[in-house]
């Protein structure tokens, strides 16, 4: 199959680079000169593990093509994908902002030549793949193509295994024959056995942030639980397992910690409630779930500073870990960024370390903040430690090392990385989320 894949961020990036490990022709186009070139030169421009190499060999391999071109990849592609950002709306209200999505839209259809499947794969409000078909046919009236939905269900981080292993793929279609082409994209993963969820495009659009809700909601009732655990004595990582153990429940995504951040949970509540608001209903649920999870980052703020005994001005505070998850280094909505300017607020000193994120998140951090290049200087000398976010380096940290080098031996594990005892046993006083 050709495929034409437009927008080369996160998502189109990762789904043109693995369509090509399927085997499929892919031209990425983006209008960014800068990055396309960077591209073809074969350096990435974001930090996703394994990317670099399968880049590298399926360029190689002629296989894919990077270009700002639209008339090199759009006429001869069999399917088109929309892979353009849809960032919260700068107005503040909410909404997805879907401007690059139409121009995409208005810029591909003067290309169409044959029959061509338009995909949406974007997180888009419903209702954007049927204003998709509207432009393309007021540009071009003589385009011969379908519009269709295929929502992304990939982590940061391990985007890669996620799309080729996924649990399974969404397709939202309005006529059998893109139905055809797309799952003749999707061969080789029906050959490994995954469900191919075929449905209306509405349904497929709104499938998407269901689904990020549902997460996001289940992050958020772990936060709270974890709360009461605190008020009762309770163990919340013993509490999930007895119950994400019963199937119906589940295990994942019942690690309570700072918040869910990122470039997802947080944009796309927000814009399904705003959807919601449209058909003059609410969804009290998810409404609770951002409410609580704003409040999480907050209880945060307090969890360091009753560690610190009730007031973090003049202490120093090591950080370790700012992104809003490991394997990234992406700072978009990480709990970080609300948490850390609280407490420079109020006095503290920062000291911070993140593997890959410190250039990143100079970009939106106050000024005040030291960055430091390694783990273990930046607690030199430190009141307290906030391990953050739980990148594999912090999983098994010299605590003797540690406590050699801080002035007072207080570890606050906002991911409940470690075992309590194994810092209380060396003298730490060990404060966890949800647990003694
Ligand atoms: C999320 C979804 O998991 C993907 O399925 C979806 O495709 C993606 O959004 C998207 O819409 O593009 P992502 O934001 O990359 O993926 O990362 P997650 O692993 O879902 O983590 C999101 C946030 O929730 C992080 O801040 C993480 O620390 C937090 N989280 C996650 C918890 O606090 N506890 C958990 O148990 C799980």
């Amino acid at each position: 199959m050709k495929i034409a894949m437009i927008g080369t961020g996160y998502v189109g990036l990762v789904t043109g680079t693995c369509f090509a490990e399927f085997g499929h022709h892919i031209i990425c186009v983006d209008k960014l000169e800068d990055k396309i070139t960077t591209l073809k030169q074969g350096k990435i421009p974001i930090y996703e593990p394994g990317l670099d190499v399968m880049v590298a060999k399926n360029a190689a391999e002629g296989r894919l093509q990077f270009t700002t071109d639209l008339a090199e990849a759009v006429p001869d592609a069999d399917a088109v994908f929309i892979a353009v950002g849809t960032p919260t709306s700068r107005r503040g209200d909410g909404y997805a902002d879907l401007t690059y999505i139409y121009a995409a839209a208005q810029e591909l259809a003067e290309h169409l030549e044959n029959y061509t499947v338009i995909v949406d794969k974007s997180t888009v409000p419903v209702g954007t793949a049927r204003q998709v078909s509207r432009i393309i046919k007021e540009t071009n009236p003589e385009a011969d193509f379908d519009v269709a939905s295929n929502p992304e269900f990939l982590r940061e981080g391990a985007a890669i295994a996620d799309f080729m292993r996924p649990d399974r793929v969404v397709i939202g279609v309005e006529s059998e024959r893109s139905e055809q082409v797309l799952r003749e994209i999707y061969q080789p993963l029906y050959l490994r056995d995954t469900p191919i969820v075929s449905t209306s495009i509405e349904t497929a659009e709104l499938t998407k942030y269901a689904a990020n809700a549902f997460l996001a909601v289940k992050i958020s009732f772990i936060n709270e639980i974890a709360s009461i655990c605190e008020a009762v004595g309770a163990n919340v990582v013993d509490l999930a397992k007895g119950i994400g153990m019963d199937r119906r429940i589940g295990s994942k995504f019942l690690h309570p910690g700072p918040g869910y951040g990122g470039s997802c949970f947080p944009k796309d509540t927000l814009a399904l409630m705003r959807l919601v608001q449209e058909y003059g209903e609410s969804l009290r649920i998810i409404e609770a779930a951002v409410e609580v999870n704003a409040a999480q980052k907050a209880r945060m703020v307090k969890k360091i500073r009753d560690a610190l005994g009730g007031s973090e001005a003049g202490k120093t505070i090591a950080v370790l870990g700012l992104t809003f998850k490991p394997e990234t280094d992406d700072m978009r909505d990480a709990p970080a960024l609300t948490i850390l300017p609280a407490l420079l607020e109020k006095g503290a000193s920062l000291r911070v370390h993140d593997p890959k994120g410190m250039e990143e998140a100079k970009n939106f951090l106050p000024n005040g903040v030291e960055y430091v290049d390694d783990a273990y200087t930046v607690c030199q000398g430190a009141d307290a430690v906030v391990l953050m976010t739980e990148w594999n380096q912090y999983r098994a940290l010299d605590l003797e090392r540690l406590k050699a080098s801080m002035k007072e031996l207080i570890f606050i594990d906002l991911r409940n990385v470690y075992e309590p005892a194994s810092l209380t046993g060396l003298g730490f006083k060990y404060v966890g989320v949800g647990r003694k």
